[in-house]
């Protein structure tokens, strides 16, 4: 089976067989038939570079779902299964006045994998709405509930990609959303920029949102034209006099101080000043807008996008002295 429909990157790779998920008794009945080290789960393909032939058989999480399981006074937890496609969660919650997802509209990928890498964008993350996730452990079967302190969640980053790294499939996700009075985050400037261009200045979650709509698609390839996983790499964070060498070399250096006086850096830049941006090898390339963003124009394979990242480590590495760290796995 191909999986080429399955990846974002849109990579022509092949899996030994394919499976499709469609419920939780599903998933334990093909658990209970296979070794774990036979399966691959795959979710949106929206995070992933497949460089190889997958030697196992895929299990793509399809599990359907979204419901309110309770009403507080000014909150409502809504749980959402592992297979609904995040953005037109995201919709459904805008469509329903429940707030707190808006500013992360438009993100590719399913709802069940959003924890793993606690997704982000604009200011708000994951884990600001994240009550709890199911999940069942591939060996064992169990079910186990994580709790937001469970899942020790950071920047890009979870207890699942770390001590429970593939050692569970999430099921569902649920969320405490805002129902009456929604705490809106406007401060980045795209996001004024793009209301104050529509005259909006009392705006709703649905005019947020689609000023990220806009915002998005204004500098992020859309994966259906363009193959891509988002931000290939993750922006590094840096200590306080590494990132004052740096910046008395470069001062034109964007960046943001962090709550613990360390800084991130944007990698974007980084990729950038070393002269990426827009530049193709065969159809691997850099996004011409965006030069975090890695694309296949075509025909690329895993390995061409892969040795195209590498390059661009080892630039970043020679002139600034700085690990850039690949965001997207690479399997
Ligand atoms: N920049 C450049 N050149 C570039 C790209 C960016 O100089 O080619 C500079 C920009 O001018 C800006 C800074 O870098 O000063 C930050 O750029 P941007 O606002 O586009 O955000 P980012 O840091 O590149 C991060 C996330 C995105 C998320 C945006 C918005 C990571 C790895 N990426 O990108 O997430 O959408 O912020 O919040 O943290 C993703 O994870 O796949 C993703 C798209």
């Amino acid at each position: 089976a191909s999986l080429k429909e399955f990846n974002t990157f849109g990579l022509d790779v092949k899996a030994k067989q394919y499976i499709a998920i469609n419920s939780e008794d599903e998933l334990k009945h093909i658990l209970k038939r296979f070794y774990a080290e036979e399966l691959f789960v795959l979710s949106g393909g929206s995070n992933i570079l497949l460089t190889k032939n997958v030697e196992a058989t895929v299990l793509h999480i399809q599990i359907k779902g979204i419901k309110v399981i309770k009403e507080q006074k000014n909150h409502v937890l809504v749980e959402a299964k592992a297979g609904e496609n995040w953005h037109a969660f995201v919709l459904w919650c805008i469509e329903k006045n429940y707030g707190g997802l808006e500013n992360l509209s438009l993100i590719p990928g399913y709802v069940g994998t959003s924890p793993i890498q606690n997704i982000g964008a604009y200011g708000v993350e994951l884990k600001d709405s994240f009550v709890s996730c199911k999940a069942i452990h591939k060996q064992t079967l169990e079910e186990v509930t994580f709790t937001k302190e469970d899942c020790k969640f950071g920047y890009r980053d979870s207890i699942f990609k770390n001590a429970y790294k593939n050692q569970f499939i999430i099921t569902s996700v649920c969320f405490e959303l805002t129902t009456k009075k929604h705490s809106l985050k406007t401060s980045y400037g795209a996001i004024q920029a793009e209301l104050k261009q529509h005259k909006i200045g009392n705006p709703s979650i649905k005019d947020i949102s689609e000023a990220i709509i806009q915002i998005r698609q204004s500098k992020l390839p859309d994966p259906r034209k363009i193959g891509n996983s988002g931000s290939f790499f993750k922006n590094p964070v840096v200590d306080a006099a590494f990132f004052k060498k740096v910046y008395t070399t470069h001062p034109e250096m964007p960046f943001y101080e962090l709550p613990d006086g360390t800084y991130k850096i944007p990698a974007g830049w980084l990729i950038e000043s070393c002269g990426f941006k827009g530049m193709t090898k065969g159809d691997a390339g850099v996004h011409k807008k965006q030069a975090l963003v890695l694309v296949n124009y075509g025909e690329a394979t895993g390995e061409d996008i892969q040795n195209l990242a590498k390059a661009i480590q080892y630039k970043v590495q020679q002139v600034f002295n700085i690990q850039l760290e690949a965001e997207v796995n690479i399997i």
